[in-house]
């Protein structure tokens, strides 16, 4: 497979191979599995990007956990309240129980911010994110990213679930923008 992919107007070159993402993954996946000994977390997936990280996840888990997808719907508000995030898919009662949200990356935080609070009015024991890529470049929120696969520079990547502009999403590999 070549090193270079081009998507829509834009050239991408191999950054992170699949066997490394997924062996990071994998201790990843046993770390949690320790840290939860004992407990049935409840793994809240964010479609669309964190579809092949939830996978080898979950994969790679061994405790008892259940899995669930959801997604964020982006709408305008009105002027006042600008963006509105709406979680969409949740269909557990997640009262009482331990939610770990697997997002594909976090950049600004924005995402996990709205869902941090969308989760918290239906009181759940404890709300952890799990992440497979992480830009602390770019990151504004103060919540603390709990589980980080792999902590990467501010730019812009593709491949391995993450898309641009709605390629990309089924490469193996990681991909950076070649500027
Ligand atoms: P945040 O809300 O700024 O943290 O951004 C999170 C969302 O932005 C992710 O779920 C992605 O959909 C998208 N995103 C941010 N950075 C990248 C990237 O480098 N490649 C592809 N999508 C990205």
């Amino acid at each position: 497979m070549s090193n270079v992919v081009s998507l829509h107007d834009k050239t991408f070159d191999l950054y992170i191979h699949q066997k490394d993402i997924v062996e990071t993954i994998a201790s990843l996946a046993h770390r949690i599995a320790a840290d939860y000994a004992g407990k049935r977390p409840l793994f809240l997936s964010v479609l669309n990007g964190s579809f092949m990280f939830t996978a080898d996840l979950l994969r790679h888990y061994t405790g008892e956990c259940e899995v669930s997808f959801v997604k964020l719907a982006s709408y305008e508000g009105t002027a006042t309240t600008g963006t509105i995030k709406e979680l969409i898919g949740l269909n557990e009662n997640i009262k009482g129980r331990h939610v770990i949200v697997l997002e594909d990356i976090v950049d600004t935080g924005n995402t996990i911010d709205a869902l941090f609070a969308a989760l918290a009015i239906h009181e759940p024991a404890s709300v952890k994110v799990a992440t497979l890529l992480y830009k602390p470049e770019a990151y504004e929120k103060a919540h603390p990213i709990d589980y980080t696969a792999i902590t990467i520079p501010n730019k812009f990547v593709v491949g391995f679930g993450l898309d641009y502009d709605g390629l990309g999403r089924n490469l193996p590999n990681i991909y950076q923008l070649i500027q």
